[in-house]
This record gives C-alpha cells, sequence and structure tokens, in this order.
C-alpha cells in the first residue's frame, strides 16, 4: 500500500510542508511540493538546500546525500491567485502520480475539503491523503473527499526534520490496515510513529493543556509569579522549559487558538477552559518573544523577573501541575485515545517531557495521585478538578498503568527536593 518507491506529493509549502518534503525526501521517495502562492514551492525547495547545506557544513550529512535528497524535490509551480478557500490554484495533474499526499495548507476545513475532493480527482484510486491537522476533525476533512476510506491524519510536530513523534490518526472510517501501513512507513522514515483517535488535539496537544493551563491559574491565584513558576518547573520538575516561556516561545496567540479549539472541540469541557490572561495578552498583541513581549518582556534594557527560590513552594507548584498531567492522561487512556505506552511516548517525544505521565503516576503511586486530585478538587469544587474515574479503578484495584511499572519510593521526594 505504502512503500519506499511511493510517490510524496505535498501541499503547502510552509513551516510544515516544507519540513515534511525534506524528511519524506530523505527517507528516499520522490516528492512534489506545491503551493498556492506562486513561487511559495520554490523558495520551500531553496530553503530545504539551505537546511540540508547546514546539516553538510556540521557534518551530520555527506554532500552526496545532500543532492541526492534536494534531486528528489520538486517544486509544482502554481497559477496566480488569491488564497481563499476554494479558489487555490493547484496544477493537479503535477500529483496523478503520487501513492500519498500530504496536505500542510492553512487550518480551515473548508480550504482543506476543497483541496482533498481535488486531489482525490488528481491521484490514483489507490492513493492515500494524510492531513497535517494540529486541531481540525480529521473525519470532517475526510468527508469531503470521494474516497473518505483513504483519508488519516499524519500529524507531524514543528521542525518536521528534527521533531521524532508523528501522530498517525485513523477516523472511524479510514481502511482498517492503512494505519498500519502508515505506522510502518512513518518509521521507515525514522520517526516515532504513534496511533491515537480522531479527537480534538489528539495526544500530545490535548494532554499539554494541563501544563499552560494549570501555571496560568496558579499565577492568577498569585500562588506565584511566572518566574517562579518556570523555576520550579524547570529545575524540581526537570521540564526543559517552564511553561510560561514556552507559551511566549510558541506565541501566544498560536497556544491560545489551540486552547480553544480544544475547549470548544470537547464541548467546553471546564478542563480546557482558556484562560482570560491570555486572551488579554493576545488582545494586546504580547504574543511572545516575535512581538518582543508576552508574559516576559524581551525588549533591549528589559530586566528579567528573578524567581523566588523557594522549594517547598516549588514543589507544591510541580506537584500540583504534574497531578494535573497525570489525571488528564489516565482520562485520555479511560476514553482509548491511545495505548498507555503510546500516550507515555508521545509526551516525551512530541513536548519533550522528562518522562510520561503514566509511568510518573506508576511511580509516584496512583493512590498519592487520586489524593492529590481529591485535595485540589475539595479546595476549589471546581469540576475541573475532578479526578478520573480510571485513577479510582486503578487504585482500586491496585494496578499500574505501565507493564512492569514498580513504585519508586524517591518518586515521593519530588526530584530535587531536599
Ligand atoms: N506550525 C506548527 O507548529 C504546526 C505543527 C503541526 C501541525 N501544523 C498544521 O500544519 C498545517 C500548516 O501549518 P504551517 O505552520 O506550515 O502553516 P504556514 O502558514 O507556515 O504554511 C501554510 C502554507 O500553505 C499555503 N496555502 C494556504 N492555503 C492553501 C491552499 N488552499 N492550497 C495550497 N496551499 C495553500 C500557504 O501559502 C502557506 O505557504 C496547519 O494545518 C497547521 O495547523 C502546524
Amino acid at each position: 500500500m505504502l512503500s519506499s518507491a511511493t510517490v510524496v506529493g505535498v501541499v503547502g509549502a510552509g513551516a510544515m510542508g516544507r519540513g515534511i518534503a525534506q524528511v519524506a525526501a530523505a527517507a528516499g521517495h520522490a516528492v512534489v511540493l506545491a503551493d498556492a502562492k506562486p513561487g511559495a514551492a520554490a523558495d520551500a525547495r531553496a530553503a530545504i538546500g539551505k537546511a540540508l547545506a547546514s546539516l553538510v557544513a556540521k557534518g551530520k550529512l555527506d554532500a552526496a546525500a545532500r543532492d541526492a535528497t534536494l534531486t528528489r524535490i520538486a517544486a509544482v509551480a502554481a497559477a496566480p491567485a488569491t488564497l481563499s478557500a476554494s479558489a487555490a490554484p493547484l496544477d493537479a495533474a503535477a500529483f496523478a502520480h503520487c501513492g500519498l499526499v500530504f496536505e500542510a495548507i492553512i487550518e480551515d476545513l473548508a480550504a482543506k475539503r476543497d483541496l482533498f475532493a481535488r486531489l482525490a480527482d488528481a491521484v490514483a484510486g489507490d492513493a492515500v491523503l494524510a492531513t497535517n491537522t494540529s486541531s481540525l476533525s480529521v473525519a470532517a476533512i475526510a468527508a469531503g473527499c470521494p474516497s473518505p476510506e483513504r483519508v488519516l491524519g499524519l500529524h507531524f510536530f514543528n521542525p518536521p526534520p528534527l521533531m521524532p513523534l508523528v501522530e498517525v490518526v485513523p477516523w472511524a472510517g479510514t481502511f482498517p490496515a492503512l494505519a498500519d501501513a502508515a505506522l510502518a512507513l512513518m518509521t521507515a522514515w525514522g520517526k516515532t510513529a504513534v496511533q491515537c483517535a480522531d479527537t480534538p488535539g489528539f495526544i500530545v496537544n490535548r494532554i499539554a493543556r494541563s501544563f499552560y493551563g494549570e501555571a496560568i491559574r496558579i499565577a492568577e491565584e498569585g500562588t506565584a509569579n511566572y518566574a517562579t513558576i518556570d523555576w520550579a518547573m524547570r529545575t524540581i520538575g526537570g521540564f526543559r522549559m517552564g511553561p510560561f516561556e514556552l507559551m511566549d516561545f510558541i506565541g501566544n496567540d498560536v497556544n491560545f487558538t489551540v486552547t480553544r479549539a480544544i475547549y470548544e472541540g470537547f464541548f467546553f469541557e471546564p478542563r480546557y477552559r482558556p484562560s482570560l490572561t491570555q486572551q488579554r495578552l493576545v488582545a494586546a498583541g504580547h504574543l511572545g518573544r516575535k512581538t518582543e513581549r508576552g508574559y516576559y518582556d524581551y525588549r533591549d534594557g528589559a530586566a528579567a523577573p528573578e524567581p523566588v527560590q523557594d522549594r517547598a513552594l516549588g514543589a507544591r507548584i510541580v506537584e500540583r501541575i504534574r497531578a494535573m498531567l497525570i489525571n488528564e492522561a489516565v482520562d485520555a487512556l479511560r476514553l482509548h485515545l491511545a495505548s498507555a505506552e503510546a500516550i507515555d511516548t508521545a509526551m516525551e517525544k512530541g513536548a519533550n517531557y522528562p518522562g510520561g505521565p503514566l509511568l510518573w503516576c506508576d511511580q509516584l503511586g496512583a493512590a498519592a495521585v487520586l489524593e492529590q486530585m481529591e485535595a485540589l478538587h475539595a479546595e476549589f469544587g471546581e469540576d475541573r478538578y475532578r479526578p478520573s474515574p480510571m485513577l479510582r479503578q486503578v487504585v482500586r484495584e491496585r494496578r499500574t498503568f505501565r507493564r512492569n511499572a514498580t513504585r519508586d519510593p524517591k518518586a515521593d521526594h519530588i526530584k530535587g527536593d531536599p
């Protein structure tokens, strides 16, 4: 169905499309790259050439492999036109030989449906259409297509050549063997592929909501400022970046949009409720590093706020955010989003977490996590803090989430806690 000989098409030559094209070409596929914006595909191909050249300069790639990879990518010219959803031009004939086509165009359901409907006419009947959507429903995108059973989500992370994770997302009607074929192909491309259900935010973006949302809650309550929460999550929690520096890095507009999409996608589930704090930052144009202002001030001469390095306070912050992440992961498992292994792998490889939430739960002991969630629920009285029924079940049955997991007595003392 999918093999190393499959010609790969990529429509949308922005940040994600060009990265996916590079990964596919590096894996040996002939690649057809197109974009509605005139010249964009050629520009993207030139940018891929630069990225490959810098790998050669760093000694990570030899010149012959660079040339071979770039030669495999053909940039297709598009006729000038608007980027409007229905009028985006596409030289469909260029895709006639593709066995797998990715779309990485704007995050707009009408535009993606329109594109897939036209692509389906252009490609062979057994070609696979993959969407890189972050927040739209794969089912809704597939529904616009004459052969919806050949559509699935293949969600890469930014930047695709560096980030190892790909979420493989069949919708309920995807041809059953296709998910397995896609998992195998992504593995052959050197990626870590995990399968998950077609639900808002898939695995990583859904579970990561707690990392941001709970941190904002703690700051809104005045328990600690941004710098202290970031310090705690880094030095005590072992996370590579704290939530506020990470939101500023991602862009508050992007982060807020994802949160809103997931909140609305889950019919206003309170656990995902966006915050006024972030909404106000976005309204003010304080989008993070790219506008030099966000949770922090990045302008020349601005003083960086000092964290309050109180380890007991830091440990409480880490414990609370970590309990929320674990509860979210447990509930995702309860609702059959993905396997326990897939959930943990996704959070490690897609969000760079220092471990998987379900393994943390096993190490801490599910009873201790349940107690933390019950304490938060009792304190705030909000549905947001209700423990997942599966957490109670696992405590009752004295089970672990991960096979062979053992409780780590040291885990009672959060990393670095004196
Ligand atoms: N940026 C991320 O971190 C990230 C991560 C994972 C998934 N995604 C998803 O990947 C997709 C692309 O995101 P991006 O960040 O690369 O966007 P981008 O804005 O960098 O690139 C989108 C490209 O698509 C082109 N385009 C727009 N409409 C088109 C159409 N109808 N036909 C053909 N080309 C069209 C644009 O000209 C642009 O070059 C989105 O669905 C996004 O949600 C983004």
